[in-house]
């Protein structure tokens, strides 16, 4: 199955109340055979009304910090844990992140990324099925069923505490490192670790 078949499957997805007040359902964007996939949580007003992820404030600043590390929005995928917008932009809810994250493993399976960069802990943790912090588990890759999850701040919130921005800037050096090296990913973490971590 390619990308442009999966949207058009659901397209007019109505799998969660969201179906019934978004504008345009937000399925993702760039390069079907991309290397990389970003993951934020949910789109916002300007994604809602565009139809397309990262096009506002945070989306602007996630161009910038791909510049920094040579690729271009079109060298990525970018899409969210979340397809439609949440009203006034509330934290999405369990039953929304159970009804939409399928869609997302699909497009992860079309795509076949060797890299899910998740943005935040909301799209970490999903990812993960783990309650970890970001902040344990950023900027290091972890071995998810077939594929790897490189867990980075997420940019809106750099925007909105701005000692992040630096921290971010210096994870997005490691995630080219990490791209351009042999480092072998770490395993999974154990579960005793992951109770360590609370
Ligand atoms: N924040 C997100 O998590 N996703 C978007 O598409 C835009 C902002």
């Amino acid at each position: 199955m390619t990308l442009k078949e999966f949207h058009a499957e659901i397209k007019d997805c109505q799998k969660c109340s969201l179906g019934r007040s978004r504008t345009n359902l937000v399925f993702g964007a760039g390069n079907e055979k991309a290397d990389i996939l970003f993951v934020g949580e949910a789109p916002g007003y300007y994604e809602d009304q565009r139809g397309e992820p990262f096009v506002g404030a945070a989306g602007k600043l996630l161009t910038e910090l791909l510049t920094k590390i040579g690729l271009k929005r079109s060298d990525v995928y970018i899409a969210n844990i979340l397809k439609c917008r949440p009203p006034e932009n509330r934290d999405p809810s369990r039953e929304e992140v159970e009804a939409c994250t399928p869609h997302l493993l699909k497009q992860i399976e079309i795509i076949k990324p060797k890299v899910v960069c998740t943005l935040g802990n909301s799209a970490t943790q999903t990812i993960l099925d783990k309650r970890v912090p970001i902040t344990k588990v950023k900027a290091k890759a972890t071995q998810v069923k077939d594929f790897l999850v490189f867990p980075l701040y997420h940019p809106a919130a750099a925007l909105h505490q701005g000692w992040m921005r630096g921290p971010l800037e210096e994870d997005f050096q490691k995630l080219k490192e990490f791209l351009a090296s042999e480092v072998k990913p770490k395993p999974l973490l154990k579960e005793a670790e992951q109770l360590d971590l609370f």
